[in-house]
């Protein structure tokens, strides 16, 4: 076969080939083989000069002609199959905007002292008790003097209290809304006040920041059996519907007469493990120290009197408990700081 004739050959096998590739993958392929370095035509052109005189020129621009055929025509090919795969792809990621959106399952829960304040406000809001917060820098009249705390009272002193100025500070407790509240809303009040408190307290069992939630009801004829009542209920809620409360003599500036109030331990029966061994959860007692409560004071009462808190015809309860004192004695956790390291091998205990 002449060399004119080979190259003739070699044009319409590439023909062939391009005509027969699927996609621009396929055309690179036939582009290496064709006109690569190392294919026969490239070869044949390099070649030419030893080729005798006469025929130099006909090889020379035939093979010329057919390389630039076949570099036009994988071109050309490739072209039409680069739109074609385009159109593919974009028909099998076309994303229909209107269906409805799927989103990501959640990640991460909420931290134990939200669950935990979330509880308990669920408890009282099925009780009949709104939910109101109230400012955490507070003045030294809402949080000691409106709510008859002596001047002496040791909670006062600096080394006790952050203090902003003399008469502005962290407030130490949420009872101060009691006072907020009832000047803001005639009787009758069914009020619970979660929210930040603040202390110069800081081992094992106490951090300078912590939770409250306050409990405040007054009406007419409210007596310490509503108070034993209402907080049996949410004893039963939180720690198990076969709890039982107990009130101990206490002393608040606030309430009169004051308590402190138990649970009986969830954790076994009267002080003694399943195994006949002291309970290490209560101790022995049979009983948890849950929170602080009490009679509302008459003369807190009567520093709102003007919108209704007449003393003589008004009474109420209040209570106020230590949120994570709560979440540590419902799940065990035996260290308050864990709470605010915030290592997630603790938290992703709590789903
Ligand atoms: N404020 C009290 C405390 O922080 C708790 C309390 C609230 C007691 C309401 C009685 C009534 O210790």
């Amino acid at each position: 076969m002449s060399v004119t004739d080979r190259i003739e050959q070699l044009e319409r096998e590439a023909q062939a080939a391009a005509a027969a590739a699927a996609s621009t993958v396929a055309i690179e392929e036939l582009r290496v083989r064709y006109l690569g370095r190392r294919a026969e035509l490239p070869n044949l052109l390099r070649d030419v000069a030893q080729l005798p005189t006469d025929q130099r020129g006909a090889v020379g621009s035939a093979a010329n002609r057919a390389r630039k055929e076949i570099e036009a025509l994988l071109e050309r090919r490739a072209g039409e199959l680069a739109v074609a795969e385009l159109e593919a792809r974009l028909r099998s990621e076309r994303v229909d905007v209107t269906l409805p959106g799927d989103p990501l399952p959640a990640i991460g829960r909420l931290h134990l002292i939200t669950q935990t304040r979330r509880e308990i406000e669920d408890v009282f809001i099925g009780l009949g008790f709104n939910v109101a917060e109230g400012p955490e820098i507070e003045s030294v009249h809402y949080n000691f003097d409106a709510l008859n705390h002596d001047p002496q009272h040791p909670a006062r002193a600096w080394t006790d209290t952050f203090y902003v100025t003399d008469e502005v500070l962290l407030r130490t407790h949420t009872s101060p809304m009691q006072v907020r509240a009832m000047e803001r809303t005639p009787p009758p009040l069914y009020l619970i006040v979660p929210g930040r408190v603040y202390r110069r307290d800081s081992d094992v069992t106490h951090t300078p920041q912590f939770h409250q939630v306050e409990g405040l009801a007054v009406d007419e004829d409210i007596t310490l059996a509503d108070l034993k009542g209402t907080l049996l209920e949410f004893a039963r809620a939180i720690f198990g519907a076969e709890r039982e409360v107990r009130l101990r003599p206490h002393f608040f500036p606030f309430t009169e007469p004051s308590v402190e109030v138990d649970v009986s331990c969830f954790a076994c029966s009267g002080g003694l493990a399943a195994g006949g061994e002291r309970c290490g959860i209560c101790k022995g007692t049979g009983w948890l120290e849950i929170l602080g409560s009490g009679m509302v004071d008459p003369n807190v009462l009567a520093g709102v009197a003007a919108n209704g808190y007449d003393p003589e015809r008004v009474q109420g309860f209040a209570f106020g408990m230590g949120i994570e004192r709560i979440a540590m004695l419902k799940h065990g956790v035996s260290d308050l700081r864990l709470f605010y390291d915030n290592d997630v091998r603790f938290l992703e205990q709590f789903a």
